[in-house]
């Protein structure tokens, strides 16, 4: 049977923590480099290096056929957008980023969404988006400590995002992460009936809102990856790995 959840060692957390790391740093360092007139799989490539250059494998690529680097979202593009040499990045546009890296038998996983342009342009509706996708995940990040329930993250991811009107992607979920990308358990963005997993030391979580402007209803492209809004609505997503302590939470990809 496939465990409930899985509690790290010590000797696991320090790899886990160091490739949680280098993985923040790269995320950051990529989204600095997103600028209007690239196509997404400039941007791909320009990942690949970067993380390469820090001593990381890109963990996303041919995970389960995953043809990327990293996944880079536009606009009505959720999760999972492959780069693509005929996809511009153009200004307005908002751009996902998740990073996945591996080094040295750890794991990190995180993501961010920017937009392109001068900040005093952003569209209100977009800056609102951005704004309580973020606060969203920060309320589940707070939400988290040892004792607690996962269904606790869940909930407070929940109202921040219904306190914005945001449609909150149901089908994707954050996940437990450490060893291999993705590990028992699931952590949902939205309160289901069960409780879900005791939160207890050693559990490393990543907690990733993947909330919409729009409906929160979403498919799957023909290229069997790019998740979209059914209505064309921009999404955002941000996503922090934290690990469980005896006294709080850690959050590992924080910089
Ligand atoms: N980034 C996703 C996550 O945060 C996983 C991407 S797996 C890939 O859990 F294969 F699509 F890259
Ligand atoms: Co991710
Ligand atoms: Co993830």
């Amino acid at each position: 049977m496939r465990p409930e959840y899985v509690v790290h060692t010590a000797q696991e957390i320090i790899k886990i923590r160091r490739a949680a790391h280098m993985t923040a740093l790269a995320r950051d360092r990529i989204c600095s480099l997103v600028h209007s007139g690239m196509t997404t799989k400039d941007l791909d490539n320009i990942a690949g290096e970067v993380i390469r250059s820090m001593g990381g494998e890109p963990a996303f690529l041919n995970y389960r056929g995953y043809p990327g680097n990293i996944c880079i979202s536009v606009n009505d593009e959720v999760v999972h957008g492959i780069g693509r040499h005929d996809r511009f990045i153009l200004k307005g546009d908002v751009v996902s980023v998740d990073v996945g890296i591996a080094f040295e038998g750890g794991i990190g996983d995180t993501a961010r969404t920017v937009y392109v342009g001068n900040e005093e342009d952003m569209p209100e509706d977009v800056a609102r988006l951005l704004e309580y996708t973020q606060k969203s995940l920060e309320a589940g990040l707070t939400a988290a400590h040892p004792g607690g329930y996962v269904q606790d993250i869940s909930r407070a991811v929940e109202e921040v995002a219904q306190q914005a009107h945001l449609g909150i992607v149901r089908e994707y979920v954050g996940h437990g992460c450490g060893i291999r990308l993705h590990e028992p358990p699931d952590v949902p963005n939205f309160a289901q009936h069960r409780k879900g997993p005791k939160l207890v030391p050693g559990m490393v979580l990543c907690v990733e809102p993947m909330l919409n402007l729009g409906s929160h209803k979403v498919y799957t492209e023909s290229d069997g990856w790019t998740v979209r809004t059914r209505d064309g609505e921009p999404s955002a997503h941000f996503e922090h790995m934290i690990l469980i302590t005896e006294n709080g939470t850690e959050v590992l990809t924080r910089v």
